[in-house]
């Protein structure tokens, strides 16, 4: 059994590690049990322009749930990331930026960073944002993208990423549902040497969109491609407007309970959805997860690899690691560019300490040999992390012999969108690992397993994992839709936060996530519902109903299977198949790319017309022999058809 495996605590780690095994007990038992003195204490990590007097106040009672935290407090996010380190950092380096190319590269001080950020806060100002607004960041992985996210944080403006790998529709779709009227974007993207469309897909987004309602559309220059195309009054030119910009930007005085960002994110129904955090609560366990979690000291270099369009790149690449001073690591590129050696390279170029990927990125590697890692040492090493999805044990092994010479702990992180912050996780001098398990509850996480009932379980045993009280990073509603924010999280099981994943507990208390238990995909750590992609296919003209599910894949954790109903006299065939590849992609993004396509004469379906997925997902995973109860179907006999031509796909 692979739970048997513990690499204990290691005593080079615990001697300088900020938690110990006893510290850890005994600070989590404080948290929940007085979550008022320990918040109130860990409260103060950041600073605050008007102090709270009240932390907790939040119930998950459903007839009158309410999530507040810091509530009296007066603080904003910009400052506690830039202007509280001047004094005693302003010339320590904040970001190093190590491009796509990797001849480039450049650090950014705390005192540079701050500079610009006043500066463009100061454009947006004059571009007519106000506090409350919402602003679209479409952009690469540049320095100007944490510019522009901490710009709309200093003054208030609630930014919305939109990742650099969405398509024109899908930005299109979360402007008009954040009703944003700003996006920032820049002429092009450049990742593993190619160069991404971004201003030409904003554009197509816009006239795609009829109800999108932006008045300006503000353009860094990152390729310098002169080819884009300019609409007069509606985009303005970055350089330009921070030529003249002052750098004087008194930040906003925020309340805790102000939003800072949304973020859309994939659930198992309908449209995805805005997850709104707030700041007070979000910059406490942003910055405090990522101290103790990766044991971040004064100095380190750390970088996670994630994407600024993800939750990981808000909380993990600038909110936690800027709130904490620390040297965060921007890259632009993709870790197998110019070849499969780059990650390495980058961690012995800027002797980076703590280094937090993603399982996906872990078995691409593992899948080109150890040779990946020739010519490198990685000796800088100290924390391992890992986030996305739930990290096989032989991928875990793999990270820790190879990439981390058998001798850095690897902090398996599980938390989501919706958590703003880590959840689950071994502190690295306080818990010992296990291969496959994110252990034990970060302070203040209570996590328990319930059945589909919704009782509660006890000891070792598996089931649906939910939370059973309020954390301060918890996000605070859906945008525009606080009714779907109650249904979705907490009316599955009254009185809990519903993660959507299932867990196991083992004897020792250790938590090991199974994955998702809803109608959501996790492709390359990757969220996506499956009614989204479903939906993307029957809008295409030939499609007359689609099912998609997950299977398992070798790299990706999992792969996207869809089965296809054609319209009544449409034939089969191969190019129709890359037709509707290339209209997924279109439609959602490249992430989204279907893996397979089965023609699906019929669908297995209850006699209430629900799609049977449990059926699908065994097909898919070739397990016809466990399929289990068909008899409740309309027509039993589709399943053998489906059987019948998934071996002749
Ligand atoms: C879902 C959340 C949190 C940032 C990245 C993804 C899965 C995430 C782990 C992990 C097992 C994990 C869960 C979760 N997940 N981390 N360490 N072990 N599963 O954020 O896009 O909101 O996805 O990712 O299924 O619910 P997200």
């Amino acid at each position: 059994m692979t739970d048997k495996k513990v690499y204990p605590v290691q005593p080079d780690i615990a001697k300088n590690a900020l938690v110990t095994a006893e510290q850890y007990e005994h600070m989590y038992r404080q948290s929940v049990e007085n979550p008022n003195e320990f918040w109130g204490e860990h409260g103060k990590r950041i600073d605050w322009i008007k102090p709270f007097t009240k932390v907790k106040n939040s119930t998950y009672d459903y007839n009158n749930l309410s999530i507040k935290w810091f509530e009296d407090g007066v603080l904003n996010a910009s400052a506690n990331c830039l202007d509280r380190h001047l004094a005693d950092r302003g010339d320590q380096t904040a970001i190093i930026f190590e491009g796509d190319d990797p001849s480039v590269s450049r650090n950014v001080t705390y005192r540079e960073l701050h500079e610009e950020v006043c500066k463009f806060a100061n454009v947006l100002k004059e571009q007519g944002v106000k506090k409350g607004d919402v602003v679209t960041i479409y952009m690469p992985m540049i320095v100007e993208t944490a510019v522009a996210m901490l710009a709309c944080a200093r003054i208030g403006a609630i930014h919305s990423v939109v990742f650099g790998g969405f398509s024109p529709e899908a930005v299109a779709a979360r402007i008009v549902n954040g009703k944003s009227r700003f996006v920032v974007t820049a002429d092009e993207g450049l990742r593993g040497g190619r160069a991404i469309p971004l201003k030409k897909n904003v554009d197509a987004a816009l006239k795609h969109e009829s109800e999108a309602n932006v008045d300006c559309v503000i353009v860094v220059k990152r390729t310098g491609n002169d080819q884009v195309p300019w609409t007069e009054g509606r985009d303005v030119c970055y350089e330009d407007l921070m030529a003249h910009a002052s750098a004087e930007c008194d930040p906003e005085p925020m309340n805790a309970e102000d939003p800072l960002f949304m973020l859309y994110t994939s659930g198992s129904t309908g449209a995805p959805k805005g997850v709104l955090h707030t700041t007070g609560g979000y910059m406490v366990y942003a910055s405090m997860t990522h101290q103790y979690v990766f044991d971040y000291h004064d100095g380190d270099v750390y970088w996670c690899t994630a994407d600024f369009g993800w939750v990981t790149g808000h909380s993990y690449i600038l909110y936690g690691p800027l709130a904490n001073g620390a040297i965060t690591l921007l890259f632009e590129g993709v870790p197998n560019y110019p070849d499969s050696s780059r990650m390495g390279q980058v961690v012995d170029k800027h002797k980076v300490n703590i280094l937090y990927t993603a399982p996906t990125a872990i078995r691409a590697l593992m899948a080109e040999g150890a040779s990946c890692m020739d010519g490198t040492t990685r000796d800088s090493l100290r924390v391992l992390g890992s986030v996305g999805e739930p990290i096989n044990p032989e991928a875990w092994e793999w990270y820790h012999r190879v990439i981390g010479n058998s001798k850095c702990p690897i902090v398996d992180t599980w938390w989501q969108t919706e958590t703003g912050g880590i959840l689950i996780a071994p502190l690295p001098g306080a818990v010992d690992l296990k291969p496959g398990s994110a252990t034990r509850p970060f302070f203040g996480v209570q996590p328990a397993l319930v059945d589909n009932e919704g009782n509660l379980l006890e000891g070792a045993t598996e089931g649906n994992l939910v939370i059973l009280d309020s954390w301060p990073g918890q996000m605070r509603t859906i945008f525009g839709d606080h009714e779907r924010f109650i249904q979705t999280y907490f009316s599955t099981y009254k009185g809990m936060y519903f993660t959507g994943d299932g867990a196991r507990r083992d004897e020792d208390g250790d938590y090991w996530i199974t994955g998702r238990v809803d109608d959501v995909l996790n492709v390359s750590g990757h969220r996506l519902g499956t009614a989204e992609v479903e939906s993307a296919l029957v809008a295409h003209d030939k499609v007359a109903e689609a099912a998609v599910v997950g299977y398992p894949h070798e790299i990706k954790g999992q792969g996207i299977y869809v089965y296809v109903t054609l319209i009544q006299g449409v034939e089969p065939s191969d190019e129709l198949k890359k037709e509707l590849v290339q209209w997924v992609r279109k439609e959602i993004g490249p992430i989204a790319s279907p893996d397979v396509i089965q023609w699906a004469p019929g669908l297995p379906k209850t006699r209430s017309g629900k799609i049977m997925r449990r059926i699908l997902r065994k097909i898919a995973a070739n397990e016809h022999d466990q399929l289990g109860d068909t008899s409740t179907l309309a027509d039993p006999s589709v399943v053998d058809e489906l059987i019948g031509s998934r071996a002749s796909n």
